[in-house]
């Protein structure tokens, strides 16, 4: 391009120039820099510092706990594959990272073999026999404060041990005893706390400190575990120990279950055992899409997130991104308004596909996508007011943790696994060692108010029995000329939606490597509230300003979001390329 030699040429002459510093000519160099400005167009794509990916040859994982990433690349070693490292890693973080990694909760796992195979599994929790569409609602038909948030009764029938469980008897090649024994030993011995994790537990203290376990467990009774203490669950080793000896199945009918039904019945909850004998894994076809001929393999319902990750990429697809440059006004204000019509769709149509019909071709269809785009103007912010869901009918033919899985076969594994808010409901199984989730607040518990992420929804996510509860969780694997390129995923409730499809824009857009992608500051709207939020130092005061000025408006005040994990493969080397997101201080682990 034209515009991009000449500023190159301006950047040489400026090497060149550089001892006329020296000498004093500064004002040479300064129009030297006004010309290669003005010369230099389209503006090319800033690139953040970031450190390199890790490369490594056979295999790769990236997690938030270096422990668990390294006992992943362990199990690898062993001559596993990506699904059984995969499984060591899940039960790993529900060890070292307890604010979301679980064994109480429940996840999505993408899996795309070395033979082209990809599926889904769900093992999102499900509401117990005795939820139902107000039972968070008093006599007056108001919001219970708290109810499907904190305790016992806020949680979901657990998925995470079935699923896992799951994944490994049809996609793995080891035993469950051989995959689970890391964590148990993890769990018994203890391990040392590195500093997030210090940070970590003394953030839960106001919610952890109001149930007895988990004050006794996560808090030390107060006495906070300080970095490099070595922190020890028995309970939980106990509790793996019954899956190595029994089965994973115990979980769900022996002496855990009956744990967990006994917890229940103390705490006035009503989760049963009946509840826990009837949890079922659902294996689904993967959502396919693909951005700028790029194929996208991500997740189905019961998420929201593949359908709305699908429907931004239709809309962003109709704009030269590239050309606005990274971060300018004009390519975040498209972001935004493409998100502005995702998630207001959402609000509408998703929920859990065993229970409601949601429009999931019409809602990822390009046409929809036009429609959609064709209401958005280049120079001025909608309104969520203006902005409600839109028809795709016509068209029908802070806690989670992400982790990504790449073996030396070239199977991979992208996995988002949670107990929905930090330590989910708070509550500890007693003499199980565990946290309950406090997954039933995904669903609307009062339809058309919001929850505790803000997200208003409607009836077709409303309460239910036997239901599964919407979820924003998008693990996602990208392909290039029909092979793998790069996996990623991310925690964050609905911002995990929006984190994934920067990561891509990033890649494809920006030609950002998975680590640039990842640490590259994010922004995140998601049509009610109508606010961006953003991260501090993400948007500089022009962009902040001109987007004003369309009409956005910002939250008061920045923050971080996601935690994502990713792993590319270099299409010249093979090599694996794996990346931690810097917000959470994770690592990526090769061999
Ligand atoms: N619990 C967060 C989500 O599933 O979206």
């Amino acid at each position: 391009m034209p515009g991009n030699n000449a500023g190159k040429q301006c950047r040489e002459t400026m090497i060149d120039r550089a001892t006329m510093i020296k000498t004093q000519k500064i004002p040479v160099l300064i129009l030297c820099a006004a010309l290669c400005a003005a010369l230099a167009s389209p503006p090319i794509a800033v690139k953040s510092a970031s450190r390199a990916p890790v490369r490594a040859r056979h295999g790769m994982v990236s997690s938030v706990s270096e422990i668990a990433s390294q006992i992943g690349v362990d199990v690898l070693k062993r001559g596993g594959n990506a699904v059984d490292a995969a499984v060591a890693v899940g039960l790993a973080l529900a060890v070292v990272w307890p604010e979301a990694g679980n064994l109480g909760g429940g996840g999505f796992m993408v899996i795309r073999l070395a033979n082209g195979k990809a599926t889904a599994i769900d093992y999102r929790e499900m509401g117990p026999a005795a939820a139902h569409r107000n039972v968070y609602l008093d006599s007056r038909g108001e919001y219970i404060p708290e109810s499907s948030t904190f305790g016992h009764r806020a949680a979901g029938v657990p998925g995470s041990v079935a699923g896992m469980a799951y994944a490994l008897e049809k996609y793995g090649t080891m035993k469950w005893a051989a995959v689970a024994e890391p964590a148990r030993r993890l769990a018994v011995d203890g391990f040392p706390v590195w500093y997030q994790l210090e940070r970590s537990l003394r953030s839960g203290e106001r919610g952890l400190s109001r149930d007895p376990e988990s004050k006794r467990i996560f808090l030390r009774n107060g006495k906070f575990y300080e970095t490099g203490e070595i922190f020890k669950q028995p309970e939980l080793g106990a509790t793996l120990a019954r899956t190595i000896r029994e089965g994973p199945r115990e979980f769900y009918e022996g002496r855990t279950a009956q744990m967990i039904a006994a917890s229940m019945k103390k705490a006035d909850g009503w989760m049963t055992m009946e509840d826990l004998k009837n949890y079922r894994v659902v294996e689904r076809e993967p959502l396919r899409g693909a951005y700028r001929g790029h194929e996208i393999i991500t997740m189905p319902p019961p998420s929201s997130g593949g359908i709305a990750l699908l429907q931004m990429l239709n809309i962003l697809e109709r704009y030269d991104l590239k050309s606005l440059g990274f971060g300018s006004s004009a390519s975040t204000h498209l972001k935004v308004e493409a998100m502005r019509r995702a998630f207001a769709d959402r609000a509408q149509y998703l929920g859990d596909p065993d229970f409601v019909k949601v429009p999931v071709a019409g809602l990822i269809s390009r046409p929809y996508a036009n429609t959609l785009a064709s209401t958005i103007d280049a120079k001025r912010a909608s309104t969520s007011e203006t902005v409600r869901h839109g028809n795709p009918l016509p068209f029908e033919s802070e806690q989670t943790t992400h982790y990504t899985v790449a073996d030396k076969d070239g199977n991979l594994v992208s996995c988002t696994t949670t107990i929905n808010l930090s330590f989910g409901g708070k509550v500890t199984v007693e003499g199980a060692g565990f946290l309950l989730n406090n997954e039933m607040d995904d669903f609307a518990p009062k339809p058309g108010e919001p929850n505790a992420y803000g997200l208003v929804q409607g009836e077709a996510n409303a309460v239910g029995a036997r239901k599964r509860p919407l979820s924003s969780m998008t693990p996602t694997i990208v392909l290039k000329n029909g092979k793998l390129w790069f996996a990623a995923g991310s925690p964050g409730g609905p911002t995990i939606i929006n984190t994934v499809m920067q990561i891509i824009t990033n890649i494809v857009d920006y030609d950002m490597n998975i680590q640039q992608a990842i640490d590259a500051p994010r922004i995140h709207h998601q049509w009610l509230p109508d606010e961006i939020t953003y991260e501090p130092m993400g948007l500089v005061a022009d962009v902040i300003n001109a987007l004003g000025a369309m009409g956005h408006r910002f939250v008061d005040r920045p923050r971080y979001m996601g935690d994502a994990q990713g792993v590319m493969i270099d299409d010249k080397t093979g090599l694996r390329l794996g990346a931690s997101d810097p917000r959470l201080n994770g690592k990526a682990v090769g061999y």
